[in-house]
């Protein structure tokens, strides 16, 4: 009953006091909302009329249990506010376990319980964990652009390529809860990517931009074998594809070493480029290039091989016998091992394969051993002929280059004298010795022994008296050998000597005769060919039987009838087989002539040739026309002429018949040919030419016209007869101007004007010599006279004259004097001289 009172007492004071008593908690917002990881504080104070007698005064989690702990280090304590009466509750770092409602118990005046609770409410914002500002998909992989976002509650998430959105859910694109799988990447998937997240409860909105670089993994292009050439520098590339651009690196494979760290190489490890320099035989082989970039990782082989240009490293020269077999050897090596062939130095051709078509004798052979590089290339010659003795060069060849080297192929072969076979007799006179001399040919050197009357003639048979020291010597015994042979005049000494020549292949010998040297007997015969007023031509008949030393000249001496001795006689020598020509005879006076015949032993007898009386003087012989020297021509033939517009005739001085001649005439006419006859038309007047001269020049012709032309010289007597030539001119368009160039070079002006003073010089300096016998000329006369008293003029056969201004044509020309052509040589005519 008592209780019941105080129960009643208690609740009337309670809502008497109603209005005071209660727990407040601070922050005054509820729910309370907090971000997973802030602090927070929640304060309950009692609202009481005495807060002295409030005890008891705590903080409840959401599960009813007291919270005790005042360390300020944990994530949740208690704490007393300072100064008055309430309590703290501090969450250090909130979690979102620790959401939920919060209850704050107090007891007051120790009977009454108060409470208050407050509910904590934790969010979490938008965060972009795991999403990479630049990323960077392979190329042909699936890959996931990464995008993971936190957020409580979650957001929605969209995607966007550039500003268009991409589909919820496509084959291309998949959305993941941590990002967009892109299937099958390509390069196209290129871009930037936008993640959105959106959180309609909170109103947030967050975006990141993603920049999505494909990358593709190197791909090396197909390379080929690589040719270099040892010796050389070279390179090698290797070019990979790739995003980004690969670097690269080079390995030998047998090595396994990185090129880039040995000394003759060289790696662009940007480009792939190998350089290696002064490529040595050991660089052949396989090397692998490696391109490497982020996407990836490739390498491939290839195979470097070195070429080796050909050498030559052994070729022996080679000996055998005439008729025997020889071969040369011709060692090479190189890669790939060369091809050898074989050139005979004087031949341009190389030798061909097996047996020479021309030539079975001579066979080519090659053998190659590829593991070594060599080859070796073999020329055989069977059946030696001398002809095949000499150089030969050897010639190695591959794809990177040649090398030659010669050898010799000597033929040995016994002593022979085939090519001086017929030897000329050897002479001795006045206790001169014989020089006899012997020179076989033989490989190796023949050496040599003489015989005298089948007794050798050496060091035993001078010992032993078998032959006279003081008649032989011996020079030299090989390869040549001289005899030297003193006779004494003893007939026995002059006689066959042999030479015996021998070697190692056998042996060959020759005669040679010694005789005594004689002066040549009478002259056989005499002739006088060609008389003219003041010339004789004659022909000279050799001694008969002459058969001794070849004879040298020949002299004439000559006086008139009335002189009785021949000791004041005019003489002149002629060289062997010169013109044998007299001039300057007076005409109608009578000569005796005499002849002797000179070799190097001395003159011979004197042989009396004819006595003749000179011609009355007369008109001067036929002049003789020059021909080019390659032309015959018959009498009635024409002449090719060279131009079509004009033609030169040159000629000979003729014998002037004891007149001097004045002048020339010259006459031509056009010759109109009906079937077999000729007639002259539109002939010339008769052309006077100075003796100054011997030619003329035509000008003025028709083309493709014959011609003839007469050639007289005139003295005072008169005319000679005609020498007469036909030509014909060349086919031509009219006349060509000579000279179709008309102005004068400086030169040409230059040579004109010394030319001018020289011949005034002459011209002064003969008129000196005529008048006072002074000057040039007179000194020059005046030496000739004093030393040649007796010489005569050493004129040439007036028929003989060389054409004053041709020294051109003075070598050899064929002259024409009407009556046959036959050919001169400019050799020296006739000397005149006193014997
Ligand atoms: C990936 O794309 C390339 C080029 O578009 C195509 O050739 C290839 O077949 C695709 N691969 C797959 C697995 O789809
Ligand atoms: C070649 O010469 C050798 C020795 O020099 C000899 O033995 C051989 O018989 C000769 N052969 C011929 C074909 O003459
Ligand atoms: C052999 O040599 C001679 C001269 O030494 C020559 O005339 C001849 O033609 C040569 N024979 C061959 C087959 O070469
Ligand atoms: C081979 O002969 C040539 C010419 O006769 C000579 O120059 C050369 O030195 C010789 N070679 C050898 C290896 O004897
Ligand atoms: C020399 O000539 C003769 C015949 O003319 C010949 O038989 C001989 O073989 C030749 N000798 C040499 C070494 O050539
Ligand atoms: C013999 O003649 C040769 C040349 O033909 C010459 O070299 C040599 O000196 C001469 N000997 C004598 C002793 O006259
Ligand atoms: C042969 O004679 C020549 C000329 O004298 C000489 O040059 C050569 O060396 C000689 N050969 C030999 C093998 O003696
Ligand atoms: C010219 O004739 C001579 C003798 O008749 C003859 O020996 C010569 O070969 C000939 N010359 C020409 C070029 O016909």
């Amino acid at each position: 009953m008592m209780k019941l009172f105080v129960a009643l007492f208690v609740v009337a004071i309670t809502v008497v006091a109603g209005q005071q008593a209660s727990l407040e908690i601070q922050p005054r917002s509820r729910p309370i909302r907090k971000e997973v990881g802030d602090n927070l504080v929640l304060t309950c104070r009692p609202s009481v009329p005495k807060p002295d007698l409030i005890s008891n005064l705590e903080w409840q989690d959401k599960n009813g249990r007291r919270i005790e702990n005042v360390h300020r280090n944990s994530p949740v304590y208690i704490q007393n506010l300072p100064g008055e009466k309430g309590i703290m509750l501090v969450f250090t770092g909130l979690t979102e376990q620790q959401a939920g409602i919060y209850n704050c118990h107090a007891s007051y005046a120790n009977t009454e319980q108060l409470s208050a609770s407050v509910e904590v409410s934790t969010f979490v914002d938008v965060q972009f964990v795991d999403a990479p500002e630049n990323q960077f998909p392979v190329v042909g992989t699936n890959y996931k652009v990464k995008c993971k976002v936190k957020g409580e509650p979650y957001p929605i998430i969209d995607w966007y390529k550039g500003d268009t959105l991409l589909e919820e859910n496509s084959k291309k694109y998949i959305r993941q809860i941590d990002g967009l799988q892109i299937s099958n990447v390509t390069e196209a998937d290129d871009g930037t990517y936008k993640c959105s997240a959106v959180v309609p409860s909170t109103g947030v909105y967050k975006t990141r931009n993603i920049k999505v670089e494909v990358q593709v993994p190197p791909f090396i292009l197909p390379m080929k074998e690589i040719q270099v050439v040892e010796g050389d520098s070279a390179s090698a590339k290797c070019t990979a594809t790739g995003k980004p651009p690969p670097t690269y690196q080079w390995i030998k494979l047998d090595r396994r070493n990185d090129l880039s760290k040995t000394d003759r190489f060289d790696v662009k490890k940007l480009t792939g480029e190998l350089i290696m320099n002064r490529v040595e035989y050991g660089d052949d082989g396989m090397y692998k290039c490696v391109a490497e970039n982020t996407a990836g990782h490739v390498e491939t082989e290839v195979r470097i091989n070195v070429l080796v240009k050909p050498q030559i490293y052994e070729l022996l020269n080679a000996t055998s016998p005439v008729a025997n077999e020889t071969r040369l050897l011709c060692k090479t090596k190189g890669r790939p091992p060369p091809k050898v062939t074989f050139r005979k130095l004087s031949n341009r051709q190389a030798y061909i394969e097996g047996p020479q078509l021309d030539d079975n004798r001579i066979r080519l052979e090659q053998e190659t051993f590829d593991d070594a590089g060599e080859t070796f290339g073999t020329l055989t010659i069977s059946n030696l002929n001398r002809s095949d003795d000499g150089l030969y060069e050897c010639i190695a060849e591959n794809s990177v280059g040649k090398a030659y080297k010669n050898g010799h192929i000597t033929v040995w072969f016994k002593p022979t004298f085939n090519r001086t076979r017929d030897l000329p007799p050897v002479y001795s006179w006045d206790g001169r010795p014989g020089n006899l001399s012997c020179l076989p040919e033989a490989i190796p050197n023949a050496t040599i022994v003489w015989r005298w009357n089948e007794i050798e003639i050496g060091e035993e048979n001078f010992r032993n008296g078998r032959v006279s020291r003081n008649n032989f010597e011996v020079i030299g015994r090989s390869p040549q050998s001289f005899l030297i042979v003193k006779p004494y005049n003893q007939p026995s000494y002059y006689t066959h000597y042999e030479c015996i020549a021998s070697n190692g292949l056998g042996q060959a010998s020759i005669k040679i005769q010694l005789r005594q040297g004689l002066a040549p007997g009478m002259i056989g015969q005499v002739r006088a060919n060609t008389v003219t007023a003041t010339t004789i031509k004659f022909s000279l008949v050799p001694p008969s039987n002459y058969d001794n030393l070849p004879i040298r000249t020949y002299t004439v001496q000559y006086k008139p009838e009335r002189q009785p001795s021949w000791d004041n006689s005019v003489s002149h020598t002629w060289s062997n087989g010169a013109p044998y020509i007299v001039e300057n005879l007076i005409p109608e006076v009578t000569y005796h002539f005499r002849f002797v015949a000179r070799n190097d032993v001395g003159i011979g007898t004197w042989t009396n040739g004819p006595t003749i009386t000179m011609p009355r003087r007369s008109v001067p012989a036929e002049p003789r026309i020059l021909l080019p020297s390659s032309i015959n021509l018959t009498d009635k033939q024409e002449l090719p002429g060279p131009y079509s517009d004009h033609f030169e005739i040159r000629w000979n001085v003729p014998a002037d018949n004891g007149e001097p001649i004045e002048f020339y005439l010259i006459r031509y006419c056009k010759i109109e040919r009906n079937g077999n006859e000729d007639r002259d038309i539109d002939c010339s007047e008769n052309i006077q030419q100075s003796i100054k001269y011997t030619n003329y020049p035509l000008d003025r012709l028709m083309p493709n016209t014959l011609y003839k032309v007469e050639l007289r010289a005139h003295n005072a007597i008169g005319d000679s007869t005609p020498a007469t030539i036909r030509f014909r001119t060349a086919r031509g368009i009219g006349p060509v101007p000579l000279d179709s160039n008309p102005q004068m070079s400086s030169a040409m002006i230059i040579g004109i004007v010394v030319a001018s003073v020289i011949i005034i010089l002459i011209v002064v300096d003969l008129t000196c010599f005529l008048v006072n016998r002074t000057g040039l000329i007179a000194m020059c006369c005046e030496r000739t006279k004093r030393k040649k008293k007796d010489e005569e003029d050493p004129k040439l056969g007036s028929e003989e004259k060389e054409p004053l201004n041709q020294p051109v044509e003075k070598s050899i020309s064929v002259e024409f004097d009407g009556r046959q052509v036959y050919t001169k040589s400019g050799e020296i005519i006739g000397k005149h001289s006193a014997v």
